[in-house]
């Protein structure tokens, strides 16, 4: 498996163009199942992650086809052969649940595995199979296998949430708009993904009001068309970037990002001395004049500060003035970064849902393990600030979500290479 080489010290200068984000083209993809039309998603990620969630697609008779280097993915679900999503690629990433409302609410059948996916906390998908029931699905879990059915359609209903769930709003969402009669999901997440994607199922003929609030109204239509739609720019991707000058020192402009994706998190950055400045293009960052300040952080569902971004906020941390702390409120298992930041000289104690984070001069590169998506770029980060070399090992997670992370900090001056493993 391969290793990144980051050699500490340099200071950053320059751009970095932002992709698109991956968990928008993820919700977006399995989209495609709700018409038997072509759907084009422009602006696409190149990312494992999206090969993963083609191979799903493909393994139930759509058609993937990335154009453009990958930047382009057109996708059409005229012939769906198999309803059925099997274990083998859904346990490579919790997303693959997606399928599962767009496939009951056209087909009025669907089986799909329990997923797997990062290894931060249970992540059940009750309130998926939960707000389906509420539609009028049977469900029966065997075998590992959700199998589902609606055999006179969906219909509309009331879900209401009792906490917010990204991926639940999705599926339910995507299912409603082929349901009989209106759908009301409250408490819904208000995440820019949603934003997204109920743009791009707008463009499609679903009829959805509320999206971006926590109460979306769905009236459903008796089926769905082709559209072509452009992926909301990866706000967790921005925020990681926009992390580096603040880290290192310099300054970076990340092209195609807004403070609108992030306020919570651009909030908490000026508050630790980081001057941000919305250019033509996007966001500048450089820190405003020497060392970071200690904060106090807890992540939330959007509007909130993201849990995607609290790992990267914590290598910022460690070389702060002072005593900062991060609560984690939205995933049970999500300090795995911390043992191996403390590896580096980090000096963070971690009681329960909680960090404390005592800010050293410097840290000190060493031979890190990244452990989930989030926590090997938040390694990465640190190995910039780092006094030496640090090498990030079992980077796999990295390219689940991060393209080309060595070309784009390379390009701003980053010492950083990859190794390919044996
Ligand atoms: C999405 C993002 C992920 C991000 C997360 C929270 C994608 C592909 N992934 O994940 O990067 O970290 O939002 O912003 O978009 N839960 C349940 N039962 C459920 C569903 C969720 O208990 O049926 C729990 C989860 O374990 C977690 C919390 O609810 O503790 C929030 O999870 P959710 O918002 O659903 O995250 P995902 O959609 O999986």
């Amino acid at each position: 498996m391969d290793s990144i080489l980051v050699k500490g010290g340099a200071t950053l200068s320059g751009a970095i163009p932002i992709a698109g984000a991956k968990n928008a083209c993820l919700t977006l993809m399995p989209a495609t199942l709700l018409t038997d039309e072509p759907l084009t998603l422009t602006n696409a990620p190149r990312l494992s992650d999206i090969q993963t969630m083609t191979l799903l697609l493909q393994s139930l008779g759509a058609e993937v086809q990335a154009l453009q280097d990958g930047k382009v993915l057109a996708l059409s679900s005229h012939t769906i052969g198999d309803l059925h999503a099997d274990y083998d690629i859904v346990r490579k990433m919790r997303a693959s649940i997606l399928v599962l409302g767009p496939m009951l609410a056209r087909f009025g059948k669907a089986e799909v595995s329990l997923p797997g996916g990062c290894a931060i906390g249970a992540r059940p998908v009750d309130l998926h199979l939960k707000g389906l029931e509420d539609l009028g699905a049977e469900l029966e879990l065997r075998d590992g296998y959700v199998h589902a059915e609606a055999p006179g359609g969906l219909k509309g209903a009331v879900v209401e949430f009792p906490f917010v769930s990204v991926g639940a709003t999705e599926n339910i969402l995507m299912a409603a708009t082929l349901a009989k009669g209106t759908t009301v999901l409250k408490n819904a997440a208000r995440e820019p993904e949603i934003v997204d994607l109920a743009e791009c199922l707008a463009k499609m003929g679903a009829r959805i009001d509320g999206a971006g609030t926590d109460t979306i109204t769905v009236e459903g239509v008796d089926s769905l068309g082709g559209a072509t739609h452009p992926v909301v720019t990866d706000r967790i991707e921005l925020g990681t970037y926009m992390l580096a000058p603040a880290i290192c020192g310099g300054e970076v402009e990340c092209l195609g990002g807004r403070i609108g994706l992030l306020s919570a998190f651009c909030e908490k950055l000026d508050e630790a001395g980081i001057a941000i400045e919305e250019t033509k293009g996007g966001l500048k960052v450089a820190r405003k004049n020497g060392r970071v300040g200690a904060v106090e952080v807890r992540t939330a569902p959007f509007p909130g500060f993201p849990t995607d971004l609290q790992a990267q906020m914590m290598a910022l941390l460690c070389t702060a003035s002072g005593e900062s702390r991060l609560e984690e409120t939205i995933f049970e298992n999500r300090f795995m970064h911390a043992p191996e930041l403390a590896r580096m000289g980090a000096d963070i104690d971690v009681h329960g849902g909680t960090a404390t984070v005592r800010g050293v001069d410097r840290l000190k590169g060493a031979p890190v393990m990244a452990t989930d998506l989030r926590a090997s770029v938040s390694l990465i980060l640190a190995g910039l600030a780092a006094e030496g070399e640090t090498v990030v090992n079992r980077v796999y997670h990295l390219d689940r979500g991060y393209e080309q992370v060595e070309a784009k900090l390379g390009a701003v001056g980053a010492l950083i290479e990859r190794i390919p493993g044996a």
